[in-house]
């Protein structure tokens, strides 16, 4: 079987000013300047990304940002390209976040255009899919994350699908304090890697699903038990560099 490559990405959402951020990415790069067996990736609003190329760019930690127009310039007002990102160190973009698909009115059709044209600047994306409670609980959580995935992934290919990273990320356990329990959350991640196989075959093998919602580093172990779960993505549990470094020890 291949073996992933663990990936721990924190998710800032609009926290943290550019000092902010300046004063966190100094204090994380000493608690895990050891880390050589998990990726680690920190994905800060644009107006903090400056600095954290200035910080991290020499560094083990990448960069990301947490969302992308699907147009290289343009215009396109108010909104950031992905040579910019580039421009600015990052190496991995977080898409479709739940957030921005409610309150950005983001659908998969525009989520699908992202994801093709950052893998075509050659960012890695963060492709997030979950489900609400309300589906949840009719029992047709799969199947919507399922389609989900489908629509997003359509227009790439085998070697654009490998690089790709899903972010599992149940809607109900986001910033709730309420995590899915790491076999809920393997079963969902091991249909998404069948979904995958349909779409890629064996390169779905290849391919890192992280899980999502209320990661913190108490939680972290039994996750990453799981033997579909390669990673997460973090949100609160991100702000804090004690935390995130306790988190991102425990996941090894
Ligand atoms: P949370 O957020 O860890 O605060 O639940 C996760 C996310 O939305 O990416």
């Amino acid at each position: 079987m291949t073996k992933r490559r663990p990936l721990i990405a924190g998710n800032w959402k609009m926290h943290k000013t550019a000092q902010e951020a300046r004063d966190f990415a100094m204090g994380f790069q000493e608690k895990v300047g050891d880390v050589t067996d998990i990726d680690m990736v920190v994905c800060a609003p644009f107006t903090a990304l400056h600095v954290l190329k200035e910080e991290l760019e020499e560094s083990i930690v990448h960069i990301g940002a947490q969302n992308m127009y699907p147009e290289v310039k343009g215009a396109y007002t108010g909104e950031v390209s992905g040579p910019m990102l580039l421009d600015l160190a990052c190496t991995y973009v977080v898409l479709g976040h739940s957030e921005r698909r409610e309150y950005l009115k983001e659908d998969d059709g525009f989520i699908a255009k992202k994801v093709k044209v950052a893998l075509e600047l050659g960012l890695i994306p963060i492709l997030c899919v979950g489900e609400n409670l309300a589906l949840r609980e009719d029992g047709k959580a799969l199947a919507f994350v399922r389609s989900q995935v489908e629509k997003d992934l359509m227009e790439l290919g085998p070697d654009e699908l490998r690089k790709v990273v899903i972010a599992y990320e149940p809607i109900w356990a986001i910033g709730t304090g309420k995590t899915a329990s790491a076999q809920d959350a393997q079963e969902m991640c091991s249909g998404i890697r069948s979904t995958l196989a349909g779409i890629a075959g064996s390169v779905a093998q290849e391919i890192r699903i992280l899980y999502g919602g209320s990661v913190k580093s108490g939680n972290i172990a039994d996750l990453m038990a799981q033997p579909d779960i390669d990673g997460a993505l973090v949100g609160g549990a991100s702000l804090e560099v004690q935390e995130f470094a306790q988190l991102i020890q425990n996941a090894r």
